[in-house]
């Protein structure tokens, strides 16, 4: 189906609540799994009291050899509860040693590519060198969080140009809260980048957000704050289902996947 990654290029971006926030709001029908490839160690696992096992090492022994088509998540996820709900995720050990050897199997279909459901990856912080690049190479749609202030966008301009070479056509800026510009300002300072400074036609390039300050729902995502009855109305998860809209044209456009219907699945 389809490959969502989430990544950022300075600060602590915010990128394992966003990625989960994403797998939470996403409609119910695209079966999303949540698989933590940050190479710097996975989270989940002590914000959610989970095993340590089965993680991305035992997703990568499942994804060799597997043949197309398969279950390929059978047996390697765990199930986050979360607000009465059940969500799946494949978790990243933490200290990251172990998921930045398993990161080159990751990247091998139908891994990446499940026939049939969302997986959506927590690539971490990006770096030049770093192993999730092939993963991000492979996605259906890359989010990059940024913060909309001159020092994190001077820092995505530093990034820009292997990001466009590595997504072409398929990246996402999502402005995270607590920055001074508008998505339009920002598109339009990247779009000027792009001309003057690497000689590259302006490319289609979404430029998003901001994302709400929302402690309750990154509370609640962490494991800090239980989750209230109306929990998945909260503004950070509404503007990530809108989010999930957005990016319907990137991820699927069969009308059965339920992308871009904007409406909340109950599970
Ligand atoms: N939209 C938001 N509103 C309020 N707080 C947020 C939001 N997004 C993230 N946070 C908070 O920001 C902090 C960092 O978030 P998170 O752990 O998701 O970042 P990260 O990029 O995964 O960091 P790391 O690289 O260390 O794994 C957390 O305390 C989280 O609760
Ligand atoms: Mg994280």
């Amino acid at each position: 189906m389809a490959l969502l990654t989430v990544t950022y290029a300075k600060g602590r971006g915010g990128a394992t609540t966003t990625a989960l926030g994403v797998a939470v709001a996403a409609p119910a029908q695209l079966r999303p799994v949540l698989v933590e490839a940050d190479p710097s160690g996975g989270d989940l696992m002590r914000w959610h009291r989970l095993a340590a096992r089965p993680s991305v090492v035992d997703l990568a022994a499942a994804g060799r050899g597997h043949e197309p088509g398969g279950a390929v998540f059978a047996g390697v996820v765990q199930q986050l509860p979360l607000g009465g709900g059940l969500f799946e995720v494949v978790v990243g050990p933490a200290g990251g040693a172990q998921t930045r050897a398993a990161l080159p199997e990751l990247t091998r279909r139908p891994l990446v590519n499940p026939p049939d459901r969302l997986v959506v990856a927590d690539c971490g912080r990006l770096e030049p060198w770093s192993p999730v690049r092939p993963l991000l190479a492979a996605s259906d749609a890359v989010l990059v969080l940024t913060r909309a202030r001159a020092d994190e966008l001077a820092h995505l301009r530093e990034h820009l140009a292997d990001l466009l070479d590595l997504t072409v056509g398929r990246l996402a800026v999502v402005l995270m809260p607590g920055g001074t510009y508008q998505a339009a300002e920002v598109a339009d300072v990247l779009a000027r980048h792009m001309v003057e400074n690497l000689g590259r036609n302006p490319e289609p390039l979404l430029v998003t957000g901001p994302l709400p300050h929302d402690r309750r729902a990154a509370g609640v995502l962490a494991g800090e704050l239980a989750a209230g009855r109306r929990w998945r109305r909260l503004p950070l998860l509404a503007a990530l289902g809108r989010l999930m809209g957005e990016l319907a044209p990137l991820l699927l456009t069969a009308p059965e996947s339920g992308v871009g219907t904007g409406t909340e699945v109950s599970r």
